[in-house]
């Protein structure tokens, strides 16, 4: 059981919702590749409970992503006569191949997908014409183009169709994500579709280029040469369809402040407003019912942990801390510098200072690799064995002690349990227990990467010698693929495992938002955060009492690795110095504040960006 307070929709945002229509268009509608499927989908709920029937999702069509999240309903396409279906029959009698139905995810909207390959033989046509009017340059053989370029075209052709299913006062906004969607506004402009345009970039991509490469990123950022920059990484084609999309919208909107500073260098558009990312938090009636679901996911991390450390040599598991960072693979752009070296610091000082207990750390990322490590797996097959054998000779105990006792006469004291073991077990104990220990360290990565010799995560460790000696009191587990429920090391959802947590770690260089702490906070499990991430700098400006809740925010704005990685080490430091009842406090405090980034409170910033959509782009 959850619950979920509703905000109620004022009336006149009620008003203005009556008579318009609003369709968003985004990449990752039924089609996970990153965090703008979580805006998307997470915010479903709430921005149907303000639109109802007057919204609808459009995205690309590909069957093999789409399969399991998205139901056609044609049937009810012939019976219903709403502006969405008409559009999509009047596309369909063009001879456009288009998919209407429902995404299957709480709140279940309405979807409109659209397959790009069928527009590819006019590929050239579409090119040629983007160059001519728009100056947009797509090369011959980037094929993420390709789709972009004709699922852009084929969105504008079904909202120049959907706008003329609407007849004032009706009005239509239509909300871009990202490039990838936005390569259809300078076409809808120069072609005077009646549409309101609201374009939102997640990020700007030289933005995320430039931070990679330059540690002075903040510095240059006001001298950037944005052509010249985005030749040379090779990204002019994308770059100039994401500043086409911010200077055609008639509303230019990006996820956070830090963001904004990017937009106006990088793309030379100061936005209208900023949309900040929630999550549709579901709460639970009873508190302690999510302590509950802690505790249970941190007894499936304990498994792993034994068998990943305990063949080499064991701690105590009730006083050992489970730390966790994850998100792509971008070293430097996602703190995993920092993160290093700030553990390397509080190994350090945990071993001079006499406190009990260890920290595992995760790394949580994706990186190619051959195979899972088999030795890893071997253990966790043996710790397998070793449970069996121990649960059968728990029910032989059990079922011969149960005799004993009921047999017994005048002797009520214990019998013997070791007696109750047949040779048989007891051998095999011994087998098992033989075969499971080892002298070798515990490995500090999971995984055969394609290319060990040149990680970044590894060449710290080894360099660090960071590497899971029996002393270290910080250890290290680098998964370099995806937590899921099929993954035999660990076989539970990313979610479960992040309840299964004490600590989320992310201290960004560069992250326009970041949804990863606000995922541990929805989840009750405290998270650090730094101020060069859209969500930190979010946290210092409108949560004054975070560091109670549990948020804590690097500062990296301004200061130096050295500093950063200090102030990191001492939030780890009094981290760990929490005893048990402090921290069941802290996640209850943490799971209370999650309340603020519900799309419930936050969804006003998309009604207010409407709004201005509407008041701007002067179709009457
Ligand atoms: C939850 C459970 C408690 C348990 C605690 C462990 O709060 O409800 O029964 O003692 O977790 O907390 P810890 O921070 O040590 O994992
Ligand atoms: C982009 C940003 C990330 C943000 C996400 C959703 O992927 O890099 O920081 O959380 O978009 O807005």
């Amino acid at each position: 059981m959850s619950t979920s307070s509703s905000v109620p929709v004022s009336a006149s945002v009620a008003a203005t919702v009556a008579d318009t229509l609003l369709v968003e268009v985004a990449w990752e509608v039924c089609n996970q590749v990153g965090g703008i499927y979580t805006v998307i989908r997470s915010k479903v709920p709430a921005t149907r409970q303000v639109w109802g029937g007057q919204y609808c999702l459009l995205g690309p069509y590909f069957p093999q992503q789409a399969q399991g999240e998205f139901e056609p309903d044609d049937e009810q396409l012939a019976s219903s006569d709403d502006p969405f279906s008409r559009a999509v029959e009047a596309m369909r009698a063009l001879g456009y191949s288009v998919q209407l139905g429902t995404w299957l995810v709480t709140g279940r909207p309405r979807v409109v997908l659209i397959d790009p390959f069928q527009a590819y033989p006019r590929l050239d046509a579409l090119k040629a014409d983007l160059w001519e009017h728009h100056g947009l340059p797509v090369p011959a053989a980037d094929d993420l183009l390709h789709q972009v370029v004709a699922f852009g075209e084929l969105a504008k052709v079904f909202l120049q169709l959907l706008a003329a299913e609407t007849a004032p006062p009706q009005r239509l906004i239509a909300h871009f994500h990202e490039w990838m969607t936005g390569v259809a506004i300078p076409a809808l402009r120069r072609e005077q579709v009646p549409v309101h345009l609201v374009f939102t970039t997640h990020a700007t991509l030289l933005g995320r280029y430039l931070a990679m490469n330059d540690p002075n990123f903040y510095d240059h950022l006001m001298q950037v040469d944005w052509l010249a920059e985005a030749r040379r990484f090779n990204i002019e084609a994308a770059v100039t369809m994401e500043r086409a999309a911010a200077h055609g919208a008639h509303v230019f909107t990006t996820v956070s402040e830090l963001t904004v500073r990017e937009c106006i260098y990088l793309l030379d558009r100061i936005p209208d407003a900023v949309l900040p990312n929630g999550l549709n938090i579901e709460r639970f009636v009873a508190l302690h019912e999510f302590q509950n679901l802690h505790q249970q996911y941190k007894a499936k991390i304990h498994e792993f942990v034994m068998a990943h450390f305990f063949q080499s040599y064991s701690f105590d598991l009730d006083k050992t801390l489970y730390l966790f960072t994850s998100g792509r693979y971008e070293y430097h752009n996602k703190g995993f510098d920092l993160t290093l070296e700030a553990l390397a610091r509080l190994n350090y000082r945990l071993q001079q200072s006499g406190l009990e207990g260890n920290v595992v750390m995760f790394f949580i990322t994706k990186r190619p690799f051959t195979s899972i490590n088999p030795q890893v797996l071997q253990n966790r097959a043996v710790l397998e064995e070793v449970r069996e054998t121990c649960e059968a000779i728990e029910r032989q105990v059990g079922e011969r002690l149960f005799y004993a006792a009921a047999a017994a006469s005048d002797d009520n004291r214990l019998p013997d349990l070791s007696t109750m073991v047949d040779d048989y077990w007891r051998l095999r104990y011994r087998r098992t227990l033989q075969s499971w220990k080892t002298n070798a360290l515990p490995p500090v990565i999971t995984h055969n990467l394609v290319d060990d010799q040149n990680d970044d995560i590894l060449n710290f460790l080894r360099r660090a010698n960071l590497v899971n000696n029996q002393h270290d009191r910080v250890k290290i587990v680098y998964h370099p693929d995806f937590v899921s429920p099929t993954s035999p090391l660990f076989g539970m959802e990313y979610g479960q495992f992040v309840r299964g947590c004490h600590l989320g770690v992310f201290p960004s260089y560069y992250e326009p938002w970041g949804y990863t702490p606000l995922e541990c906070v929805a989840r009750g499990v405290p998270a650090i955060t730094s101020d060069l991430s859209g969500f930190g700098d979010y946290v210092l400006q409108n949560v004054p009492a975070h560091i109670e809740q549990g948020i804590f925010v690097v500062h990296r704005q301004e200061k130096s690795f050295d500093e950063a990685a200090e102030e990191l080490t001492d939030m780890l430091w009094e981290f760990v110095q929490l005893n048990r009842r402090e921290r069941i406090m802290q996640r209850n405090n943490v799971e209370s504040s999650a309340e603020i980034f519900d799309w419930k409170n936050l969804r006003v910033y998309y009604e207010h960006a409407y709004q201005l959509a509407l008041e701007r782009g002067g179709f009457a």
